[in-house]
């Protein structure tokens, strides 16, 4: 089941939302009226960025390099999974992808053409440790060297997320995330990375979506290595935040410029009714799926995500990890595509989980999405459908950044990613005219200026993505980018969207 069809299966689940009401514009104002969820032309209009504002895309080494196996590269579980029959829509892989290993140059000259200031990036584990353990492979290192020279060049920041989710197939075959020892191997990696490349990266975050490796891969079954274990997906939770930690720390001896954030998967969740219950559940949402890795980091705990005590045990948390978990922050990120709703399931008795379909994880089920934090999550179908079946909602990026400009003191805020899929492709003449996505960016970005100009310290944002992609278990079936990607013979296409995107780089304003 993709996102579409589960969104049409949640249409249900939307029936009888109690949102809490809009705020901050008139209703009267809008005038792409009827929609709900739009955004009034006026604030569109009216959104200015700050000076200085880093405009960006984001991408991720398997869904853009192919070169699966050249120069030394071990096999990662993504490898292993697109190499297995039935795993992937269309039967496809990423061993070639968008041939951005080869094509870096020409990739790169195109974020330039559109003014881009900031390129968020990530590297592939088994390239660097082709087995997650031991010297570096330097052909790898070589790789990523050049690739970061060209952007300086560029005038483009090189932003690196370490890992975004191929983690070495040999070290999946010693237990993978659950297995605590990988804490500190990802240590020795992220150490690897910051001594040889720290000279010129100095914005580092650890993981991608650390809530959904640990999840999808080890609870849902849905991502590799496909396990269904809710004591795995726990103990994985665990050495993760761990791991994120004895990475600050290992980057920070390695390179004393070096800047340590996040890219956290993060939406906001509202609660179904306003019972007490459901508003107690959206926070258990909220915990466990937005924060729970930000107050290990900043807190050196776990937020209130489970119904009654932590599961310590189940987790394999020892005494004294309180401290081993604290690693505060110098910058926080996040991502922002949809919106969650959320409603108590403590009362039921638990079956067993519930539907997942690609990088989303929702649950209907009788009991909650798992046995420890006890929620159903959907996302609403009240606003209208990207093509990949995600709920366009800009005014959920307004309220997830002033939460947590608001619980995290001020901190400095990056968006990580944010976008949507259409799958609009070239007309007669070449064009890319996607206007649905062009209207996506318009709204979510005035809805954003509108939480900076409430005082929300937001320094970048970064498109998902640069160019069209492998999308997961999606295959190439869903376009996310603001350049076209024919995958037959790799020429790229600026949209409409890049376009208009390179012209809000320079201007700060989205009337362009
Ligand atoms: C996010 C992933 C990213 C991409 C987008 C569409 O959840 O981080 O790799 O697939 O979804």
């Amino acid at each position: 089941m993709n996102r579409r069809e589960f969104a049409t299966c949640s249409i249900a689940a939307a029936a009888g939302v109690a949102l809490s009401p809009r705020s901050g514009y008139a209703a009267d104002t809008f005038s792409t009226a009827q929609i709900p969820g739009s955004v009034p032309d006026s604030l569109v209009n009216e959104a200015r960025f700050p000076e200085g504002f880093l405009w960006g895309t984001a991408t991720a080494s398997y869904q853009v390099e192919g070169a699966w196996n050249e120069d030394g590269k071990g096999e990662s579980i993504w490898d292993r999974f697109t190499h297995t029959p039935g795993k992937v829509r269309g039967g496809v892989t990423g061993d070639v992808a968008c041939d951005q290993y080869h094509l870096y140059a020409q990739d790169i000259a195109m974020a330039k053409r559109l003014n881009q200031k900031s390129q968020r990036f990530s590297i592939s584990w088994p390239r660097i440790q082709p087995t997650g353990v031991g010297a570096p492979n330097m052909k790898g290192l070589d790789h990523y060297s050049r690739f970061v020279d060209a952007l300086l060049a560029a005038g483009i920041r090189p932003w690196c997320t370490m890992y975004h989710w191929d983690l070495p197939q040999a070290l999946e075959d010693r237990g993978g995330w659950p297995n605590r020892d990988l804490a500190n191997y990802f240590a020795d990696y992220a150490g690897i990375l910051a001594k040889h490349l720290g000279d010129r990266i100095t914005v580092w975050a650890p993981f991608n979506m650390p809530w959904a490796i640990a999840f999808m891969g080890y609870a849902a079954g849905a991502a590799p290595p496909c396990r269904s274990s809710f004591s795995d997906f726990l103990k994985a939770a665990h050495t993760l935040a761990l791991a994120q930690a004895e990475a600050h720390r290992a980057v920070k001896a390695a390179s004393p410029q070096a800047t340590f954030g996040s890219a956290y998967e993060m939406a906001p969740a509202y609660p179904k009714t306003d019972s007490e219950d459901d508003r107690a559940a959206a926070a258990r949402y909220h915990a466990m799926n937005n924060v729970f890795f930000l107050e290990a980091a900043m807190h050196g705990r776990y937020p209130k995500a489970f119904v009654g005590e932590p599961p310590y045990e189940m987790m394999g948390f020892k005494v004294g990890d309180e401290k081993l978990l604290y690693a505060p922050l110098d910058w926080v990120g996040f991502h922002y595509y949809t919106r969650r709703i959320v409603a108590d399931a403590s009362k039921e008795k638990f079956l067993g989980g519930g539907n997942f379909s690609g990088t989303e994880i929702e649950s209907n089920s009788p009991g909650g999405r798992d046995p420890y934090t006890r929620f159903r999550a959907a996302m609403p179908t009240e606003g209208p459908l990207t093509d990949s079946g995600l709920e366009v909602w800009p005014r959920g990026i307004y309220d997830l950044v002033t939460q947590i400009s608001k619980d995290y003191n001020h901190p400095i805020i990056e968006i990580t990613e944010s976008g949507c899929g259409y799958l609009d492709s070239p007309d007669e003449q070449g064009r890319v005219p996607d206007t649905r996505r062009l209207q996506w960016y318009r709204e979510v970005l005035a809805e954003l200026a509108r939480a900076i100009a409430d005082g929300a310290r937001v320094r970048a944002y970064h498109a998902w993505t640069l160019l069209d992609n492998f999308q997961w278990a999606e295959g190439y079936t869903e376009r996310y980018g603001l350049i076209y990607t024919d995958f037959r013979s790799q020429k790229r296409t600026i949209k409409d969207s890049g376009l208009w995107y390179g012209r809000v780089a320079v201007s700060n304003r989205l009337d362009v």
